[in-house]
């Protein structure tokens, strides 16, 4: 079928869809959802057999809904209608929630429903709730309803329109909520728009929050500082508050916008990004980065424990990123946020290639990159550095730089890629700029195995693959043939070749007359909204 996506971004389960709707065959083209105008410009354009609207924050026009069956996904169980939905769940402490997909008509969210889908809630953020559980539930949803094209749907007595959440809604009453409301209030919110409150008199809006205990001082204040993060005692503990953002700017850790205001806050451990584990022969590097962005300092962290890691008596290491992002690169807000963006994004990327490097040349241990979540952009290419990339079926892989102003990109990817995929795939897998999904990657050799499970139980799953790995049978022989290999390699070309030709690329990209990526990087960290779908997503616009 030829179907169209229309979206008010392409965000993570956009991605998905885009990705499993293609693994099975459908012509599948993508429309950011501008005006109306744009949209019934798009539809005569791309003439699709079916509409699917994945992430929308307006009405479908008219014109559209009457002449073409749209199907919604409303982030919802069936009768619940309006916006802010899954905020309303997280406030209202729902212990289930649902997603539905329904036919768009005059009435919001009061179409036929097609499919829909329930979940159990777990206590995390908006953004991490939408990229799991949401994104699953909507994925089946949506491909059966495609199953039954192009069948009807069931018409429900449509429950009361909620309006959307406001500030006031999730407003902190620092003097009578609890940790667990207080956690509650600031998940609603995150990643976007946050809690607006004040801190150390400071207007911002709060963000990336979890318990604090045993911490706890008086309510509403400010009573220590740690890793980033500042703790603020509640009326029953205290909860840290990891990132904060100014009224006109984007997320930075909280340490790093309160500033000076923090002199004289006790210093204490705050909340760890990395943690590493070790069960029989294998240890595990968890980094769980806000929003797998790494910044220069994390990417030092990470390396030193990386190298801690390699220090222990296991067989094998595996590089577990985090639960909602394995990595996504150089971090983009530090950048922007630097005295000279251009000089931050050459640290940063310099320390993303030192720890690439460390990883690539490691000869003690074997090493294994284990994505149960999505990566991007450099993310991805230092998961190749490992010599085995695992990763969960429905993870999306964004194996390219170029939407970022054209940036060269680095993380010895160079060598990386073509050593896996071959020169051929290599280049079109950066020029298309697509998502990718595991089995498309598996094809490619970006992706050597593919798990089967839950986001929940994928560490449990890369733990005993792991553990047989290290104590397989041709162990010593592999550890061996990868030296052997890694030295071959190096007298054709040395790595340092490598770094030195992606670095002169970036070197322009961030000090070069052609100031595109300092553009997309600050639009990125700002989300200034999209004037028009770019071609490799728009397909019926390039052949028009
Ligand atoms: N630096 C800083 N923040 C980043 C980031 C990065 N490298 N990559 C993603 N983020 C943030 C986004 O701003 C967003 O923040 P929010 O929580 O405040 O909304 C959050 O992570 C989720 O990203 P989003 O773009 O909404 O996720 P997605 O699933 O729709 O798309 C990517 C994933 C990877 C395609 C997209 O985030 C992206 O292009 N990131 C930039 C990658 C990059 O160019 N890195 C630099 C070169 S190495």
């Amino acid at each position: 079928m030829k179907i169209l996506l229309l979206t008010h971004a392409f965000n993570s389960l956009s991605q998905r869809l885009f990705v499993d709707l293609r693994r099975l065959g459908h012509e599948v083209t993508v429309e950011f959802d501008i005006n109306d105008q744009v949209t019934v410009e798009a539809v005569a354009l791309a003439r699709p057999h079916l509409v699917i609207a994945p992430f929308l924050k307006r009405a479908i026009p008219e014109e559209v809904w009457r002449n073409h069956l749209c199907l919604v996904v409303h982030p919802g169980p069936e009768g619940d209608r309006g916006a802010s939905s899954l905020d309303w769940a997280i406030l209202e402490g729902r212990s289930e929630w649902g997603v539905t997909v329904l036919q768009a008509e005059a009435g919001m969210d009061a179409g036929p429903v097609w499919e829909s889908r329930r979940f159990a809630m777990r206590p995390a953020s908006k953004s991490s709730l939408y990229r799991h559980e949401v994104t699953e539930a909507a994925v089946e949803a949506v491909l059966a309803a495609v199953a039954r094209f192009p069948g009807e749907g069931r018409r429900i007595a449509p429950g009361p329109l909620r309006r959307p959440v406001t500030q006031a809604d999730r407003a902190i009453d620092w003097q009578r909520d609890g940790t667990a409301a207080v956690l509650r209030k600031i998940r609603s919110a995150d990643g976007m728009p946050g809690v607006a409150d004040r801190i150390l008199g400071l207007p911002v809006f709060l963000h990336d929050a979890r318990d604090a205990a045993p911490l706890s001082g008086a309510a509403g204040a400010v009573i220590a500082e740690g890793g980033g993060a500042v703790a603020v005692g509640t009326v029953d503990g205290a909860v840290w508050i990891g990132h904060l953002r100014a009224p006109d700017g984007f997320k930075l850790p909280a340490g790093q916008v309160l500033g000076t205001r923090l002199h004289g806050l006790p210093e204490v451990a705050g909340p760890s990004h990395i943690r590493y584990e070790e069960q029989g022969g294998v240890g595990i590097l968890h980094f769980a980065f806000l929003n797998g962005a790494m910044s220069t300092a994390q990417c030092g962290r990470l390396l030193q424990a990386y190298h801690q890691a390699l220090r222990r008596p296991t067989r094998v290491v595996v590089l577990a990123g985090g639960a909602d992002f394995w990595s996504n690169g150089i971090n983009l807000n530090q950048i922007e946020a630097a005295a000279s963006p251009a000089d931050e994004s050459w640290r940063n990327i310099n320390a993303m290639n030192d720890l690439a490097r460390a990883v690539i040349t490691t000869t003690s241990h074997l090493t294994v990159a284990a994505l149960g979540a999505n990566a991007g952009a450099g993310g991805v290419f230092l998961a190749l550095a490992a010599d085995e990339v695992w990763a969960r079926r429905g993870v999306i892989l964004n194996p390219h730089y170029k939407g970022m102003g054209n940036l060269y990109g680095s993380e010895y990817w160079t060598y990386l890629l073509p050593r896996r995929a071959g020169a051929e795939a290599a280049r079109r897998v950066t020029a298309a700029r697509l998502p990718m999904g595991v089995d498309e990657a598996r094809e490619c050799k970006l992706v050597d195995r593919v798990i089967d499970c839950g986001h929940d139980s994928f560490t449990c799953e890369i733990k005993l693959l792991a553990e047989s790995l290290s104590a397989a049978e041709g162990y010593p022989e592999r550890l061996f043939e990868k030296k052997t290999s890694l030295e071959q390699d190096e007298k054709i070309r040395p790595l340092d070749a490598y770094r030195e030709a992606e670095l002169a690329e970036m070197s322009l990209n961030f000090y070069g007359f052609d100031p595109s990526y300092h553009v997309a990087r600050y639009n990125f960290v700002r989300k200034l909204a999209k004037s028009r779908t770019p071609l490799y997503l728009a397909t019926h616009r390039r052949k028009a």
